[in-house]
């Protein structure tokens, strides 16, 4: 189990020039590979150099959130700057990643959360909050040029309407039914994160010029991986839960 890590390089392979071993990394690793692990084997290409600004723990917050959050927005939606996005879900993992990377980007950020996060949403970059569990968004919002569903289901179906016309739905957990992007005159795509060692170097670079930072909430023993899970299932956690695999190598 598990699909991000970060820690030290042990060895690399024949032919591999840009890592070497003692470099500190972090890397989506492929599904099977076993990030909840000492060891793990990754190919170079989905691996990059941690932040130097952050710890391990920090950086293993990163790799499928963050990967997740920017192709999303950016490699499929194409969010720039002055545009209006928003973000189902904006506390959880891709969610907090989604807020930051967007407000980075210059974007017009509103986020829907329960109203607990409001403050907390408004910190990391929110311009506007919507409490999902009062407030229906779309009798709140129109015209949008993104939306990321991260919750699926009836959010999903209600974001179709809020966007304007040739806007971008981009899910990452609901499936796009045939026919319904062409019916409500915008795009639409299903996201399927892509390891990219490039693209988390980028990410990397932006926390080290302190204009995002991973949001950390909860750190567990691996004996622990169990209430980590049921933490992660209730579907409320905030920012990520980072299991400890083995002691700070450094
Ligand atoms: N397709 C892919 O490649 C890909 C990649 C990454 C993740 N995913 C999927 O994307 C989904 C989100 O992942 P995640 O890690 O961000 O989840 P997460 O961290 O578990 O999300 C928890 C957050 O969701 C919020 N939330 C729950 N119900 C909500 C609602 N109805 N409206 C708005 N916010 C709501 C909660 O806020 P409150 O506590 O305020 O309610 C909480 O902060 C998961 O299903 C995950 O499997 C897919």
């Amino acid at each position: 189990m598990g699909l991000d890590v970060a820690g030290v390089v042990e060895a690399a392979g024949h032919g591999e020039t840009f890592f070497k071993p003692g470099d500190e990394v972090f890397a989506k690793v492929s599904i099977g590979q076993g990030g909840y692990a000492e060891y793990t084997v990754v190919s170079s290409n989905q691996v990059a150099r941690k932040p130097g600004s952050i710890g391990f723990i920090e950086s293993a917050a990163i790799p499928t959130a963050g990967l997740a959050a920017w192709q999303s927005i950016f490699d499929i939606a194409g969010l720039e700057s002055g545009q209006t996005i928003l973000i189902h879900g904006a506390a959880g993992g891709v969610g907090t990643f989604a807020v930051q990377f967007a407000k980075w980007k210059g974007a017009y950020v509103i986020g829907t959360a329960s109203s607990k996060n409001a403050g907390f949403l408004k910190s990391i970059g929110s311009d506007e909050v919507i409490d999902y569990r009062n407030q229906r968004f779309e009798e709140i919002v129109n015209n949008l040029d993104v939306v990321l569903d991260t919750i699926g289901e009836d959010t999903f179906e209600r974001s179709w309407g809020v966007l304007k016309p040739g806007g971008f739905l981009v899910s990452t957990v609901a499936s796009i039914p045939e026919g319904a992007p062409q019916r409500y005159g915008v795009r639409a795509k299903t996201l399927m994160t892509q390891a990219d060692g490039r693209e988390l170097a980028q990410i990397a670079a932006i926390i080290d010029e302190q204009k995002i930072k991973p949001i950390v909430t909860t750190v567990l023993p691996l004996t622990d991986a169990r209430k980590a899970h049921e933490m992660s299932e209730s579907r409320h956690a905030r920012g990520k839960i980072v299991l400890r695999v083995a002691e700070d190598p450094r």
